[in-house]
This record gives structure tokens, sequence and C-alpha cells, in this order.
């Protein structure tokens, strides 16, 4: 048998992120409306991300295509439901890929080169930062949402200029000022990137999304979004003019070189599309309202609007612990730490969704209570 020496190193890494409090396990579940079964154990689910808590209905699994969709795996219903989504954002097209993650990859390396700058909010998500990094554009980083910064680092002249931002924060749960930020962008001739992958089918009128949340949907050049948060389907695309979409279908490696989406997820997107999202999203925010209300009412310091809701603990330990005692009492809220978020601010992230009835949200108050007085006294 073969020495594993050569493979020590990844013993030693782990033992590492063991010792920092930043280990991660996979932990296996079923999911069923409201709820998650883990160990047999019923839990109320308050970290997933569909949102809207749309019933399931039944779809028919045909013969998968197996193939990139410029070969032959562009099933007609793609056509359908890139016509849905272009309307659904007021653009000219747009372009699905088989996650959120690649359509970031793919859109943001096919637009930005060399000679470009990209001003991108220091807590936007993995998926902006790395699709940067595949650019040869300078990347400048500004503070979170503040529009100062971003101002004085917009002055800069050069070829293109990008602004990338998320609409709905993933992991903090705040809006960002998306009407400073388009105004600032048409000021200096920016181009406006918003990856709305957390506001997308949630907020705004018929569930538009964060920009048309603050009126300034004509101001967006390019979307970025999920299907698999609040549609509760699965995939990711992109919405813009129709030469920018053209260039994706051109240039986007995760588009071009990878298999698509079967034919039957596509169909289930449309299905989600049209179902009553709109009496799911009157919920989901009269549920965001009750769990704030009481979270605050305890005690916490909330400052989410949204239906994410980060309970900011700062240590990674205790957040762990945190996590467990709650788990242990059945609810399930998952402790985020680093890197997804920065050192000592580990935190639950709580997400609401529609699926939650008056008295589970009681319940989790109860249980949430208790953890303040073990945890936050
Ligand atoms: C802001 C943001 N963008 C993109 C993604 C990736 O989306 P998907 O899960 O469809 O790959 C996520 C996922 O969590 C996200 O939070």
């Amino acid at each position: 048998m073969a020495s594993n020496h050569k493979l020590n190193f990844v013993d030693s890494e782990l033992e590492n992120l063991k010792r920092l409090n930043l280990y991660r396990k996979l932990r296996y579940g079923k999911s069923k409306g409201p709820h998650i079964i883990i160990n047999n154990k019923k839990l109320l689910n308050l970290c997933s991300n569909d949102y809207l808590g749309i019933h399931s209905s039944q779809i028919q699994i045909n013969q998968l295509q197996s193939s990139s969709r410029l070969v032959s795996g562009n099933d007609e219903s793609y056509k359908k439901l890139e016509s849905i989504l272009a309307k659904h954002k007021s653009q000219q097209n747009s372009l699905v890929y088989p996650t959120g993650y690649m359509a970031n990859l793919g859109a943001i390396s096919a637009i930005a080169k060399k000679k470009d700058i990209i001003l991108s909010d220091e807590l936007n998500h993995a998926s902006i930062i790395e699709s940067c990094k595949l650019t040869d554009s300078k990347i400048i980083i500004y503070k979170h949402n503040d529009m100062q910064d971003l101002e004085k680092k917009l002055k800069l002249k050069v070829n293109n200029k990008f602004v990338i931002t998320e609409g709905i924060f993933s992991m903090d749960g705040d809006f960002s000022s998306l009407k400073q930020i388009s105004e600032l962008s048409e000021k200096q001739n920016a181009i406006t990137i918003v990856d709305d992958a957390h506001g997308d089918f949630v907020v705004g009128k018929d569930g538009s999304g964060t920009p048309s949340y603050f009126n300034v949907e004509k101001k967006i050049d390019l979307y970025i979004s999920s299907l698999s948060k609040g549609l509760g389907s699965f995939g990711g695309y992109v919405a813009s003019k129709n030469n920018v979409i053209d260039l994706c279908i051109n240039k986007s490696k995760s588009f071009i070189y990878t298999s698509a989406l079967p034919s039957f997820l596509i169909e289930y997107s449309i299905k989600r599309f049209k179902s009553n999202r709109e009496e799911r999203k009157k919920k989901l925010e009269r549920n965001t309202r009750k769990l704030i209300k009481g979270l605050k009412q305890i005690g916490f310091e909330i400052n989410s609007t949204t239906h994410i809701i980060p309970i900011i603990i700062g240590d990674e330990k205790k957040a762990i612990e945190f996590g467990e005692f709650l788990m242990n009492r059945g609810v399930f809220a998952q402790p985020i730490r680093y890197p997804t978020v920065p050192k000592n601010k580990a935190r639950l992230r709580i997400s609401v969704t529609a699926w939650l009835s008056d008295k589970d949200i009681e319940r989790s108050l109860e249980i949430f209570e208790k953890a303040f007085r073990k945890f936050c006294n």
C-alpha cells in the first residue's frame, strides 16, 4: 500500500481549522415545509433560503439532455424562462446559468477587461470576489455601503468603471444603498451591476427585486441572480441589454464549458414563477416583522429589516455553542464563521420563510429567549 505521508499536510490544515473553531462538517437532513429532520429529530428550520416557501408541485423527469447549451443542451424551455426573466427585470434579454455562482463568474469575467476598474463592496459575496479575480481589471474595494468612499474612488479616470454590489447582503441582511449607488454611477459614467440573489422574487414590485424596491430598476445595467433562493427552484441568471447577453454567451466560460441544467428544472422555475408568489411574499413580510419585533423585545440587537436576520455573537466557539443550544431545543439556525464573515464577527444567520406559522415563530422566540439568558447576559 502506498504511503500516505505526502498528504500529511492536509491533516495539519484540518487540525488548524479545528483549533480555530473554523472547522465545518456536513450535516445530513431532510427538509419538509418549515421543518428539517436531522438525526431523527424534527427541528424548526430557520436557515432555509426558500424564503417564499412555495408549495411544491410534482415535476416530471423526461430524458436528460447532458450537453452544454451551445451543443445540444438548449431545450426549448430555456427560451420561455429567459423571456420571463428578462421581463421580470425590465431588461431586453436574460441568460440562465447552472447556478448563481456561475452566473457571477461568467458575466463579470465576460464584461470586465484589462485597464478597467471594478469597485466592489467590502461585504460582497465570495462568488463576486472570485469573479473579479478572473478579470484583468483593477479591483478596488469600497467600505461597506459607504457612499463617500465610493464617490471618492469613482473619480479615477479609466476605460470602463464597474460598481458591483449585492442588493440585500447575504450575511448582514441590510439593503445596499442602491439609489445613491445608481446616482453616483450615472454621474461618473460607471456601469452598475447588482447581484440580487437574496432580494430577487422577495422584495420590490411583483417581487422583481431590490432595484424595484428603491425604484431604480432602469438605472441598473446588469443584474445577476439565483433561482435557488426566493424562487425556490435551481439555477442562476443574468439580465441586461441584448449585446451584454450576447457577449456572455460568447465569452462566459462557466456557460460555454459546462452542461446545461436539465429541462425539468427550467420548467420547474417557470411553474414557480407563475405560482401565487404575492401571497407568499406578504406572509414572509408578516413573519419577518413578527420575528424581528420578538427578538428585539428579548433584548437582541437587530439591525436588519429584511428576512435575513443576523444575531452577531463575535466569538466563533460561542457561536457554535449558541447554534447547538438552539438545535438541542428544536430550532435549526447555523452559526456562520470566517471566512464567510470577518474573524470575530461570527453570527447566527436566521432566515425567515413564509413556511413559518405564528406558532412556529412564538416557539422559536421562547427558545431564543433562553439562549439570550445563557449567552448574552
Ligand atoms: C449574493 C450571492 N450571490 C450568489 C450566490 C450563489 O447563488 P447559487 O446558490 O445559485 O449558486 C449566493 C449564494 O448564497 C449569494 O448569496
